[in-house]
């Protein structure tokens, strides 16, 4: 059975799907689609296959073959690139407030205090239609810290009784069982937290302040004895590359995937707390080298150097073993996504300045999507080395060269 995927119409003969579970696309013609939502309906590969050798006049056998086929090569592979330019996103990064309960050192936001013109209740629900309109399949919630916003849980409703995947970014500081147990009542949706865990408890509690470990370490824990998918994004500093190895510790006795990734000189962070390219891409082909000496599985992953970008994925499975995942790289925000402030302004890229394609209260998703400001970007703006995008290799070198 193919569980928690979303299906929706590119054009006559191209469909995508989204399996919430995995976080993978896939791109279907229209007969994967068939077989895809006669699975959804409940029906078994042979009566798939019947319906299909009626419809196409082929042989039971053939069909069988064929349904086998797909269904094998939709549960194997990864994320695959988009051939086309496609009609709307597929996922939205949401900056719900810009008001935050911490004043993290690293903050590329410097977020403190709510704006002034942040989206009222009424247009933030709104603006939750228009995705549903779009046929979004991801949302962000992200700020600032989400938890903070008055209409957080109605917001995150919203789009769970639409069937939507959101992940919510947090510091975990304000969540607790009976807030998550509220997001759980609605079962349509899929619902992810990222957890930021920047380091052992003297790291985390340097960038994020006094007592903000253990509520997080807890905050983890609640959510995995919920069942909820839950990652840890670690940003990784010139202090906290020191002791990486009590970093993996940590997160392989809690058994989350997390992300290492390099502080970008933005916001409050200080050229003092932001790693080097070659610094960062040596700490993590030395925890590959030292997750083989401690008898960790790095499946999936060559280590080259070159497939370092500015973060790498790594999960724990249920040994406790840790590997690193391969993604088939791309940058989302030329092809997939865009980013939505508190106030509705919509950019290409959280991390370079300018960009902006519009406002969600003002435009409609046509002209943001299809300005020619982001075509402009994907071809000049985003030309990489490896994983490491134009925008960020600059931004890092000018800084750490100042
Ligand atoms: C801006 S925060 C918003 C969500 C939530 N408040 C939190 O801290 O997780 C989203 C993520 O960005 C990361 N971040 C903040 N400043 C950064 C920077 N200068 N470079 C890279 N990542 C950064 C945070 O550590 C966090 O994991
Ligand atoms: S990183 Fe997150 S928790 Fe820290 S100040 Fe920024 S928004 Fe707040």
């Amino acid at each position: 059975m193919i569980e928690f995927w979303k299906i929706r119409k590119e054009s006559s003969n191209s469909y995508i799907a989204h399996s919430q579970k995995k976080n993978n696309y896939y791109f279907l013609n229209f007969t994967g689609y068939l077989i895809i939502t006669l699975f959804h309906e409940g029906k078994t590969g042979e009566e798939i296959a019947i319906y299909l050798s009626n419809k196409y006049n082929l042989t039971n056998e053939v069909a069988y073959n064929y349904v086998k086929k797909f269904i094998n090569d939709f549960r194997s592979s990864s994320y695959k690139a988009f051939p086309n330019e496609l009609n709307t996103p597929l996922r939205v990064g949401w900056n719900i407030t810009e008001a935050c309960n911490l004043r993290c050192k690293h903050c590329y936001r410097s977020c403190k205090k709510a704006l002034t013109n942040e989206l009222s209740l009424d247009d933030a629900i709104q603006l939750c239609n228009k995705f549903i309109k779009w046929k979004v399949f991801e949302v962000e919630l992200t700020g600032g810290e989400p938890l903070v916003h008055p209409d957080f849980f109605n917001i995150a409703k919203t789009l769970l009784e639409a069937g939507m995947t959101i992940d919510i970014f947090t510091n975990g500081l304000l969540l607790n069982e009976k807030k998550i147990e509220s997001l759980l009542i609605n079962k349509k949706g899929y619902m992810r937290f990222q957890v930021s865990l920047d380091g052992n408890k003297e790291d985390h509690e340097y960038l994020r302040g006094k007592n903000t470990f253990n509520p997080v370490i807890n905050s983890i824990k609640t959510l995995k004895s919920y069942g909820i998918h839950t990652t840890v994004n670690h940003v990784l500093t010139r202090r906290s590359i020191k002791h990486l190895d009590s970093f993996i510790d940590i997160v392989r006795h809690l058994g989350v995937p997390f992300t290492i990734g390099m502080v970008l000189p933005m916001g409050r962070a200080r050229k003092n707390m932001i790693v080097s390219v070659d610094s960062f891409k040596r700490a993590i082909s030395d925890l590959f080298q030292n997750a083989k000496e401690k008898g960790f599985v790095v499946a999936g992953f060559d280590s080259s150097e070159k497939d370092i970008g500015t973060s790498v994925k790594f999960v724990v499975d249920n040994s406790g073993e840790s590997y690193a995942i391969k993604d088939e790289w791309t940058c989302s925000a030329t092809s997939t996504k865009i980013v939505v402030d508190s106030d509705g302004t919509v950019r290409i890229c959280p991390f370079v300045e300018g960009n902006i394609l519009g406002n969600v209260t003002k435009d409609s998703i046509n002209k943001i999507w299809h300005n020619p400001k982001r075509k402009i970007f994907k071809k000049d703006y985003s030309k990489h080395d490896g994983h490491l995008c134009k925008p960020i290799q600059e931004k890092l070198s000018t800084t750490l060269s100042s």
